[in-house]
């Protein structure tokens, strides 16, 4: 079952969900949680930081990770959750995930390690016993983590090559367009759809179209967030203009 909530601001969406994020770890203090990066998260997690001392053994799963970014790069996502939510939230850095993080950085081995990163990628998900909640941004063209439109819905944890317009959209967080990486590892459609619960974050009038083709639009991989239909347990949290093509 998709619900759809429209909340009147980011905070307040911020609020509603790390409200559920905070239950889940009353519940179950190591909960995983499915970790996102861009923009809209981040009202969640800077909600969640007066509740930093519950969250001390939560697991993390970050989405998805540029390839070929030299290590510690700010822009890297690693980088991105260090400073966003492992930093201020406090979570235990050695529990949190983000694909290819245990690649070398260089060498003859590298090649051979990022291949396969994906499913030890997928093993170490297995092993916490999966994701229990799931954060999820939409791209302008639909995407989810870094599943491009023609991604497999039952695709899982793998290299893949980022599209023109993702490249474009990005290029804001780097000095020159030419800086963004060719390729990411992202968790697939199959992965996320694993999660127990997923919550699906979108703001702004750019994002109604995407979001509106996703909640209700056909089920198609030629908009990968439409693959959200087919998981029973979805919140999508929403202003008015993102929600203004409903
Ligand atoms: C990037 C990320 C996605 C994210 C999307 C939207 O491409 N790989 O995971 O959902 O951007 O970002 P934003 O939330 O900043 O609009």
């Amino acid at each position: 079952m998709t619900e759809v909530v429209i909340v009147p601001n980011p905070a307040a969406g911020g609020a509603l969900v790390a409200d559920a994020i905070v239950a889940l770890v009353q519940r179950r203090p190591d909960a995983v949680l499915g970790l996102a990066t861009g923009s809209s998260p981040l009202p969640v997690y800077e909600a969640l930081r007066p509740h930093a001392a519950l969250l001390r053994d939560v697991r993390g799963f970050a989405l998805d990770e540029y390839v070929g970014l030299p290590a510690g790069h700010p822009q890297s996502y690693r980088a991105v959750i260090e400073r966003e939510v492992i930093g201020p939230l406090g979570l235990d850095p050695a529990r949190v995930r983000v694909p290819g993080d245990d690649l070398p950085a260089t060498g003859a081995d590298h090649e051979t390690s990022l291949a396969e990163a994906g499913e030890r990628y997928e093993a170490a998900i297995a092993a916490a016993r999966g994701v229990d909640l799931q954060l999820l941004g939409i791209g302008a063209t639909g995407h989810i983590g870094f599943n491009e439109p023609g991604s497999s819905f039952a695709s899982r944890t793998r290299v893949k090559t980022l599209t023109e317009q993702t490249r474009r959209d990005n290029a804001r967080f780097f000095t020159a367009p030419d800086e963004v990486p060719l390729h990411c590892i992202t968790q697939g459609l199959g992965t996320i759809l694993a999660a127990r619960h997923l919550v699906l974050l979108a703001f702004g009038a750019a994002k109604a179209e995407a979001l509106a083709a996703a909640v209700e639009g056909p089920v198609t991989s030629s908009l990968p967030g439409s693959a959200i239909q087919l998981h029973g347990r979805v919140t999508v949290v929403v202003d008015d203009a993102a929600a203004s093509a409903l």
